[in-house]
């Protein structure tokens, strides 16, 4: 498969690129300053320009990161909401919105959100609404995709990799997850959310995406 994968360096992207590359697909390592194509997600004509510019492909594996404010709610007002929404709502909507015009037939666009939606603590206000946006959107759009294109979120736990600001959550191997999103790119299912948690963990249900 052709697969872009915008957020390549970060901490689920690296060991993302790694799996698939491995598994003989071809990646289309994308970021906002680096790599084989820059982009900002958060920038609709870039986006259009980008899909325009790259020629066919068979998926979007959307891992950016930096997007949204984590912090308590008395420090969280309309600014520090847009921060969430304009990048990792938005940035991963248009991404769809958008990319859907020129995806492959049966292509695939797999989005992120985060435990965040389901488990709050009390940093999470804002990211935990943004994530439970995505995981909507995903739901709705699965409704309305055409030429059998499917859209899925992965809802990552705390991954091993990251820094100690979430602490608090049991945290998920970056390899088993990056697994879980190669997992998820062969399913024939659409409009789901995996969770990849360390569930037991957490204490919530789950499907078992990492074992
Ligand atoms: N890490 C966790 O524990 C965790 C847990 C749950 C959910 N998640 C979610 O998983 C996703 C990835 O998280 P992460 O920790 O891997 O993030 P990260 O390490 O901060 O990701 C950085 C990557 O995202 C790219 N990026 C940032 N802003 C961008 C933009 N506007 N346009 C294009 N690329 C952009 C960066 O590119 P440049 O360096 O070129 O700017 C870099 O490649 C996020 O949605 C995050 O909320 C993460």
């Amino acid at each position: 498969m052709r697969i872009i994968v915008l957020g390549y360096k970060g901490n689920v992207g690296r060991p993302l690129v790694d799996v698939l590359q491995k598994s003989g697909h071809e990646v289309l390592r994308v970021s906002r300053s680096d790599g084989d194509y820059q982009l900002d997600y958060t920038d609709s004509d870039a986006i259009e320009a980008f899909y325009k510019r790259i020629g066919q492909f068979d998926a979007v594996i959307l891992v950016a990161g930096q997007d949204g404010y984590f912090g308590p709610m008395e420090s969280i007002g309309k600014d520090e909401f847009a921060i969430g929404f304009d990048k990792k709502m938005m940035g991963q909507f248009n991404m769809v919105l958008i990319g859907q015009k020129y995806i492959n037939q049966g292509g695939h666009f797999i989005l992120t959100s985060g435990i965040l939606s389901d488990v709050p603590n009390p940093n999470s206000l804002v990211l935990g609404t943004v994530n439970a946006a995505v995981n909507a959107f995903a739901k709705h759009a699965s409704t309305m995709l055409e030429r059998d294109i499917k859209i899925n979120v992965i809802s990552p736990g705390v991954v091993t990799t990251a820094p100690d600001t979430i602490i608090g959550h049991a945290s998920v191997n970056s390899t088993q997850l990056a697994k879980a999103y190669e997992k998820v790119l062969h399913s024939h299912e659409s409009g789901k959310v995996y969770k990849a948690w360390n569930l037991k963990a957490e204490g919530v249900l789950y499907r078992d995406l990492l074992d």
